[in-house]
């Protein structure tokens, strides 16, 4: 086969890629969106957050949206991109040195770090055993190791937060949206992660009690007793 034919195929390919890496990531969007601002709403205490995320479960929670909208394109996206880097890789072509490239990358890694195993600690909890760790739940794993969990969760949320507005924002002109010029300046992108990491961090100080006292609740909770009964962490009374 020449190698005219070879590289427009491979052309083609990566074309193709990069449509299904952008709509997959843009449809986790949509779930990672609510899912961080239910994160901020923490600042407010334990009855508004899981209210919003009683509503919000309602809906990806129910089986065909939480396989169609939230974890096949969530692992689409995984696969699709690591396999655009692995090529890239094979071709010898360097990866995008932009700033918002990098931070792009960066915030990836990170969030392959933990994605796993907080949806194994997460999700897992109420699929396998029925406890869904809600507020209190959260607020347990601060009263037990906050040295860990703390700084964990915000280097998480805040790289979800970077990762979806600026992916989204590479997302929809790949996907034909012609209409999101707003976006590529970088400079929107920039102030809602400020503004949206502020809240996250929030959010987090309310987890951590910072505005309430959750810790009578957070020992008591169901989430703190499955992880006792399992020997992942001794309750702290
Ligand atoms: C402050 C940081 C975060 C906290 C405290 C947090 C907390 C939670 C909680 C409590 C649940 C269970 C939800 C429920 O029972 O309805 C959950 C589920 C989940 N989280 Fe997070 N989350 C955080 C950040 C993230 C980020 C950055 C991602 C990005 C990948 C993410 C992805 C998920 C997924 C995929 C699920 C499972 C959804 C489902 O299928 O029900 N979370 N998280």
């Amino acid at each position: 086969m020449s190698q005219n034919i070879e590289t427009s195929r491979d052309a083609a390919r990566e074309r193709t890629l990069i449509k299904i890496q952008a709509g997959s990531g843009a449809l986790f969007a949509v779930f990672l969106g609510v899912h961080l601002v239910n994160q901020m709403v923490a600042v407010a205490g334990p009855a508004p957050y899981d209210a919003l995320q009683g509503q919000l479960r309602a809906v990806y929670q129910t089986p065909v949206v939480e396989i169609v909208l939230v974890l096949a394109p969530l692992l689409v996206h995984i696969v699709v991109s690591v396999w655009r880097m692995v090529r890239r890789r094979q071709a010898g072509r360097p990866a995008p040195r932009t700033p918002r490239a990098r931070l792009q990358r960066y915030t990836a890694v990170v969030l392959l770090v933990f994605t796993f195993g907080h949806i194994v600690a997460t999700r897992g909890a109420s699929l396998i055993y029925a406890v869904f760790p809600g507020f209190d739940g959260i607020a347990y794993t601060m009263v037990w190791f906050i040295g860990y969990f703390f700084p964990y969760y915000l280097l998480f949320s805040v790289a979800g937060l970077y990762h979806l507005l600026n992916g989204v924002m590479l997302a929809l002109p790949r996907l034909g949206l012609r209409g999101a010029r707003v976006g590529r300046s970088g400079g929107i992108v920039m102030v809602g992660w400020i503004a949206g990491g502020v809240a996250l961090l929030l959010g987090l100080l309310g987890f951590a009690g910072a505005f309430q006292e959750v810790r009578p609740a957070a020992i008591e909770s169901p989430y703190a007793r499955l992880l006792d009964e399992l020997g992942v962490a001794e309750l702290r009374r």
